[in-house]
C-alpha cells in the first residue's frame, strides 16, 4: 500500500509538471492556480489527527492537481481507523480536471480494499456558487485560490454577508469550506496572513470566533520561499482547528521555508493570540520571544483612544481635487503634509519631488488642521522597507497657521481639542518608533497598511 502510495504521489506531481509546462504562469494567475509542494501537502495532511469515526468524508475545494486531497486520504489509511472514505475535489478548471479524473481511477481501483471502501467524487463546478443543500464533510483540507474578486461578481454577490471592501476568493473558499463541516470536525487551510486583521476580513474573523477552535497556526520565515516554485509574493499561513469552541491554547509552529528542516514551536494562550475586542484580530507572533511581549504587552489596558488621543487619516484625497493642488506656495494655499516628508523618522519640507505641497483651502475648509505639534504616520510601508511604522515627530513650519494632510498620512491629535504638547509629541514618537511597537504592531498586522483604528487601538502603558 505504502508503494502504491509513493508511486501515486510521484505521478500526480509528474503530470503537474507536465501541465504547468502548458499554461501561461498568467492564466494560472488569474485563475488563483499555485500549486502545493509535496513537503507543504505531507505538512497540511500531518496537522491532522486521527478521528474516531469508521466513515470519514474528506473535502478538498480547488483541487487543483488533488494533492491535498489525496495526502489526507493518505493519513486516513495510515491511521486505519476508517471503514469507508470519501474524497469530495472540488474544482472548475477543465484543463485541469484530467489529472483529477486519472487520481479517481487510480485510487478506487489500487487502494480500496475489503477493510476499507474509497470513493472519489470530482465535481466540476464553482465551489462558491454550488449548492450542497445539507451536505457535511469530516475533514476539510484546501489550498483556496488567492485572487481578488470584484464586489460584483457572482461569488462576492452569493456571500454577501462576509464581504466588505475587497473581497478576495481565498476568504470566501475558507468559510464556504469552513460552513460545510460537521460540528468538531478538522480543517487544515493554507492562506494568505491578510484575513487576521484590518477592516476587509473583520467578518471572516467574525464567522471563525464564533463558529471554530484555531489549534495550531504555523507561519514561514520568508514571504517569498513558500510557494518558491510559484513566484508567489504573500505571506502565508497553514492554520488547523476544529468546529468547536475555542481551547485555552494553541500551538505555534515557525519555519524558515516550505522545506520544514528547521521548525519551532511553541504553546500560546488563545486568550493572548486571538482579540475579543470588536474588531477580532488574530496576532501572529514569529518566535516565543515576540509571543512573550505580545502577553506584556495586551496585559497595557490603555490605549491611545483611551488616553485621550486619536490618530485621524488626512482629509487630501489628491485625486478628489486635482484643481486645489499647487507644487508652489499660493495666496489661500496652505502646506499640504505627504507620506515622503517622512524621512528616516525625520520630517523635511518643502522636497524637491515635482508633486503638490501646497492645498488650496479657500473652497476647501474641512482640509485644514491647525499648525500644531503632532506625529505623523505612513499609511502604507513598501514591503522592502525594515520598518511598518514610518513616523516622525512634527514640529509645526514656522509662519503658518494651519496646515494640511494627505490622505496616505496619519497623524495624532487630543481628543479634547487642545494642542498636543511637545512632550506629548516626543512621548508617542518614541513608543512607535520603539523595537517593540514595531513588533508589537508585524504581529497585529500582516499587511504594510497602516490604519489609524489600529493606532488608535495599540496598548500604551500611561500617560506620560
Ligand atoms: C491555489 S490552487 C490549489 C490547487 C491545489 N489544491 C494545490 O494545493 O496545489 C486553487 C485551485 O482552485 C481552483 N479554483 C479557482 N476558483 C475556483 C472556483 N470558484 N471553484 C472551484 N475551483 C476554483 C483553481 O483552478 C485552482 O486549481
Amino acid at each position: 500500500m505504502k508503494t502504491k502510495i509513493q508511486e501515486i504521489i510521484t505521478t500526480i506531481l509528474r503530470k503537474t509538471e507536465i501541465y504547468k509546462t502548458g499554461q501561461s504562469k498568467e492564466s494560472r494567475k488569474q485563475k488563483g492556480q499555485f500549486f502545493s509542494s509535496l513537503a507543504i501537502a505531507q505538512f497540511m495532511a500531518n496537522q491532522l489527527a486521527a478521528p474516531e469515526l469508521t466513515e470519514v468524508s474528506i473535502l478538498d475545494p480547488g483541487a487543483g492537481n488533488g494533492l491535498l486531497g489525496f495526502m489526507a486520504l493518505a493519513k486516513c489509511l495510515e491511521w486505519k481507523t476508517a471503514k469507508s472514505i470519501s474524497l469530495t475535489y472540488i474544482e472548475n478548471d477543465p484543463e485541469v480536471l484530467p489529472i483529477l479524473q486519472w487520481l479517481k481511477i487510480e485510487v478506487e481501483n489500487c487502494l480500496s480494499t475489503t477493510e476499507v471502501k474509497i470513493q472519489v467524487h470530482i465535481l466540476q463546478d464553482n465551489f462558491i456558487l454550488k449548492s450542497f443543500a445539507d451536505k457535511r464533510f469530516d475533514i476539510l483540507i484546501s489550498n483556496p485560490p488567492f485572487v481578488k474578486i470584484a464586489r460584483k461578481s457572482a461569488e462576492a454577490a452569493a456571500m454577501s454577508e462576509y464581504v466588505f471592501g475587497q473581497p478576495n476568493m481565498y476568504a470566501l473558499f475558507s468559510l464556504k469550506g469552513l460552513s460545510l463541516l460537521k460540528s468538531d470536525a478538522q480543517f487544515v487551510l493554507i492562506t494568505p496572513r491578510s484575513w487576521t486583521s484590518g477592516n476587509y476580513f473583520v467578518r471572516m474573523r467574525e464567522y471563525v470566533a464564533e463558529n471554530v477552535s484555531i489549534e495550531k497556526i504555523h507561519l514561514f520565515d520568508s514571504r517569498d520561499r513558500v510557494f518558491s516554485d510559484e513566484d508567489v509574493l504573500q505571506e502565508t499561513m497553514i492554520w488547523t482547528g476544529r468546529i468547536a469552541e475555542q481551547k485555552r491554547s494553541i500551538t505555534v509552529s515557525i519555519s524558515k521555508n516550505d522545506q520544514f528542516a528547521d521548525v519551532t514551536t511553541f504553546s500560546g494562550n488563545s486568550s493572548m493570540l486571538l482579540s475579543d475586542n470588536p474588531d477580532k484580530n488574530i496576532f501572529l507572533p514569529s518566535s516565543y520571544q515576540d509571543y512573550c511581549l505580545l502577553a506584556k504587552m495586551r496585559e497595557q489596558k490603555n490605549t491611545f483612544d483611551s488616553l485621550g488621543y486619536i490618530f485621524k487619516t488626512g482629509p487630501v484625497v489628491e485625486f478628489r481635487c486635482k484643481n486645489a493642488l499647487s507644487k508652489q506656495k499660493r495666496d489661500n494655499y496652505i502646506p499640504m503634509l505627504r507620506p515622503s516628508n517622512i524621512q528616516k523618522g525625520g520630517f523635511c519640507f518643502p522636497l524637491d519631488i515635482g508633486k503638490a505641497q501646497y492645498v488650496d483651502v479657500q473652497n476647501n475648509p474641512a482640509f485644514v488642521i491647525p499648525n500644531t505639534p503632532t506625529v505623523l504616520v505612513r499609511r502604507l510601508s513598501a514591503k522592502e522597507e525594515p520598518r511598518r511604522l514610518q513616523c516622525c515627530a512634527y514640529r509645526p513650519i514656522p509662519d503658518e497657521n494651519n496646515i494640511s494632510v494627505e490622505n496616505h498620512v496619519n497623524y495624532l491629535i487630543r481628543k479634547d481639542g487642545k494642542p498636543i504638547s511637545e512632550e506629548e509629541m516626543y512621548w508617542a514618537c518614541n513608543l512607535l518608533t520603539s523595537d517593540q511597537y514595531e513588533c508589537y504592531f508585524r504581529m497585529l498586522s500582516g499587511s504594510t497598511q497602516v490604519n489609524a483604528r489600529e493606532l488608535n487601538m495599540l496598548p500604551v502603558e500611561g500617560r506620560l
